[in-house]
């Protein structure tokens, strides 16, 4: 084991904790407030950040979509360059921080700010960013990770840099009910697949990641078990396991494969689906096409998590309780969204993975593409 781990994100986590932001932004600071399509209006979000912002300097910038664009982003950054704003307040889902990474990080890069996406411009800094959570899922809020969509080429790609954590993350579970069920759904389906994306390699011997990553993982069974039963207590810990999954700790120092995320990726950028629903779609697929590197952990997870007891068929086991976990919050592990045959959308999934050079994905480079075809046909209905 051999790692660097620093997570600098301060989290101001509780009811009422918006007003925080009067003291976690420099009262001099010049800021831009980024929200998506107006859900903060209807929750009593935006008007806590209006009270809370009463001494400073600010102006709002609106629109940012679920799985937000360059093209919209595009538009912020301008603002920022001109205005001289030297502080974003991201408040919303995963995919408003991400686009304030993606805004922060091009407001200070002269060239093309799709340069940051392909990795043509390594991000060495960025304006500072403060975050208001309002949908458990992504871990967006204190992680260093940003995925945005170029809508005209179907290009969903993601960036990491130390220079965009948000220097505070306000984590309120109050603002939670008003999400719709599917919202919730995908965020207990996300946060458990990030887990997984940290821990389903191959036995290290890593007690406090491997640990760690049990605890979240049973914390995510037992809130779907009791989805139909949320309560303060529920949200609260789901807006904290999710944040967990994704910030950093678990994946420190071992082996890591985030092909499920690549090839959701392509699902959500080709035919729109949710994230957390692409990730649900590939993931028993490609843990069963990679059976042989992964059958240990996939044992560990069955017996730890899921109570099963050793056999022949535990790991498969475990792949099937993990689809019935997500089918008991009404998430589906097939693609049925992409209008077409299943051989043209088979086909054009694995054009988009060639095109971003996703040739050789997980842990061993053994997600070929050879391989992408065989989950993908088990993946697409
Ligand atoms: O836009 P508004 O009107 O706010 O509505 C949003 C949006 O439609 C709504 N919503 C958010 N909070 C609400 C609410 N509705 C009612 N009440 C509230 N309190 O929920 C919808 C979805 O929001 P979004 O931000 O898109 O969801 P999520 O947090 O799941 O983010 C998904 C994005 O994050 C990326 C995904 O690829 C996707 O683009 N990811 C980012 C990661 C990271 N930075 O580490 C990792 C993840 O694996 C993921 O890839
Ligand atoms: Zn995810």
């Amino acid at each position: 084991m051999k790692f660097s781990f620093l997570n600098p994100t301060k989290i101001e986590f509780g009811q009422g904790q918006i007003a925080s932001i009067k003291n976690n932004i420099p009262a001099d600071s010049k800021v831009l407030v980024i929200y998506g399509g107006g859900s903060i209006k209807k929750n009593g979000v935006y008007e806590q950040v209006v009270a809370a912002l009463a001494q400073h300097n600010w102006q709002e910038f609106s629109g940012v979509e679920p799985n937000p664009t360059a093209e919209t982003l595009d538009k912020a950054v301008a603002i920022v360059k001109e205005q001289g704003i030297d502080f974003i307040l991201a408040v919303g889902g995963g995919s408003v921080i991400d686009g304030s990474k993606y805004i922060a990080a091009a407001a200070l890069y002269d060239g093309g700010a799709w340069d940051i996406m392909t990795g043509k411009h390594k991000v060495t800094k960025a304006v500072a960013i403060g975050a208001i959570l309002t949908i458990p899922a992504t871990g967006s809020e204190s992680n260093g990770a940003s995925v945005v969509t170029k809508a005209a080429t179907h290009d969903k790609l993601a960036f990491m840099s130390p220079f965009v954590f948000p220097k505070f993350a306000v984590m309120d579970p109050e603002v939670m009910v008003t999400l719709p069920q599917r919202q919730l759904a995908n965020g207990v389906v996300d946060a458990f697949v990030h887990v997984c994306e940290q821990y389903l390699t191959f036995p290290a011997g890593a007690m406090v990641q491997d640990g760690y990553a049990e605890a979240l993982l049973k914390n995510l069974t037992v809130l779907a078990a009791n989805f139909k039963h949320q309560d303060q207590a529920w949200r609260a810990n789901l807006m904290w396991t999710a944040n967990q999954a994704l910030n950093g700790l678990i994946g420190a120092g071992v082996a890591q494969d985030w092909a499920t995320h690549m090839i959701g990726h392509e699902l959500t950028a080709l035919y729109g689906v949710d994230h957390a629903r692409s990730l649900a779609i590939i993931q028993p697929s490609l843990l069963r096409n990679q059976m042989e590197h992964k059958k240990a952990k996939l044992e560990q997870m069955g017996r730890n998590v899921f109570g099963l007891k050793q056999s022949d068929e535990l790991a498969e086991q475990t792949i099937q309780a993990m689809e019935a976990l997500y089918h008991s919050v009404d998430v589906a592990t097939q693609l049925t969204e992409h209008g077409t045959d299943k051989n043209t959308a088979v086909e054009a999934i694995l054009k988009q993975l060639t095109k971003h050079g996703l040739l050789k994905m997980g842990e061993h480079q053994a997600i070929t593409l050879e391989n992408s075809r065989v989950i993908l046909e088990a993946a697409v209905a």
